[in-house]
């Protein structure tokens, strides 16, 4: 593969991008804000073509390169693949083309949930296709002296969250039903391993029990992000909050984006 190491330009006050299939990555983007309330965002969600999880590597992979390139030639100076699913399909195809760049993945938390006890048993949500992908796969392996853990996929969980269907009956009933075998504290952690998940994190706690500890990747990735930005000298050091801006595949989505940024539930 040809290597690209001439990048746009790119100053501190350039923004970071942040992609997703569509909504799940405004979990991320809010840990971003929070923690580098300063910098300036652009939020892309592909709606048009979510959910992401039931579809081929190589369809996936060919959306998310799409979009991210799009973004690295606005002149993004990081762009954040804010969802588990397109980093397994394509981080390592983008990091390879592009190695100077500094790209931001998502992975499912196995690790701090396979170290939070004595031999866990530790429930791993996520897509479809994260958890058939060699990338969760080899680190699942890398944990399993260390923990019992179980594959669970929910897809329709994705649907619930793009239609900002959140605490709904239908998603009560279907997190229910999925979840049941586990409920009332039969596993020690559960890793929510899709950007969407987050937004069922109070149902997903009640229905396992109060004693599950709940993980998701999202904060580590924003503190990953601060920290190659600030290698790089390209953290914006206006005093200033910066400006989030949601671009969607469904411009449909965009006011329901702002919605999920600011949902406090
Ligand atoms: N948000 C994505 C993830 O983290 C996937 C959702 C989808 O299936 O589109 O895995």
């Amino acid at each position: 593969m040809e290597k690209i190491s001439l990048l746009p330009e790119y100053t501190s006050s350039s923004p970071i991008a942040v992609v997703d299939s569509g909504m799940g990555g405004i979990t991320v983007l809010r840990k971003l804000h929070r923690i580098m309330p300063n910098e300036n965002y652009i939020y892309f969600g592909d709606s048009a073509n979510s959910p992401y999880g039931t579809k081929t590597t190589e369809q996936i992979r060919k959306l998310t390169v799409k979009a991210v390139e799009a973004l690295m030639e606005r002149g993004a100076k990081s762009v954040v693949i804010a969802c588990n699913t397109a980093t397994s399909a394509a981080a390592a195809y983008l990091r390879e083309k592009y190695p100077d760049y500094p790209f931001v993945g998502l992975e499912p938390a196995i690790k701090p949930a396979a170290l939070s006890a004595q031999w866990p048993k530790v429930l791993v949500l996520a897509t479809p296709l994260t958890l058939k992908e060699k990338k969760f796969n080899d680190l699942m392996a890398r944990f399993e002296g260390e923990a019992e853990f179980i594959k669970l996929p929910a897809p329709e969980l994705v649907g619930f969250v793009e239609s900002c269907n959140l605490d709904s009956p239908e998603e009560i009933a279907y997190l229910e039903k999925i979840l049941e075998p586990y409920s009332g504290n039969k596993v020690d952690a559960v890793v929510l391993g899709c950007t969407h998940f987050p937004y069922a994190r109070r149902q997903i706690q009640r229905i396992l029990g109060d004693e599950v500890l709940v993980f998701d990747g999202s904060l580590g990735a924003a503190r990953q992000c601060k920290r190659l930005l600030e290698e790089a000298g390209l953290l914006n050091d206006s005093a200033e909050e910066g400006i989030v801006i949601f671009e969607n595949s469904d411009p449909t989505k965009i006011e329901k984006c702002k919605f999920m940024f600011n949902y406090k539930g």
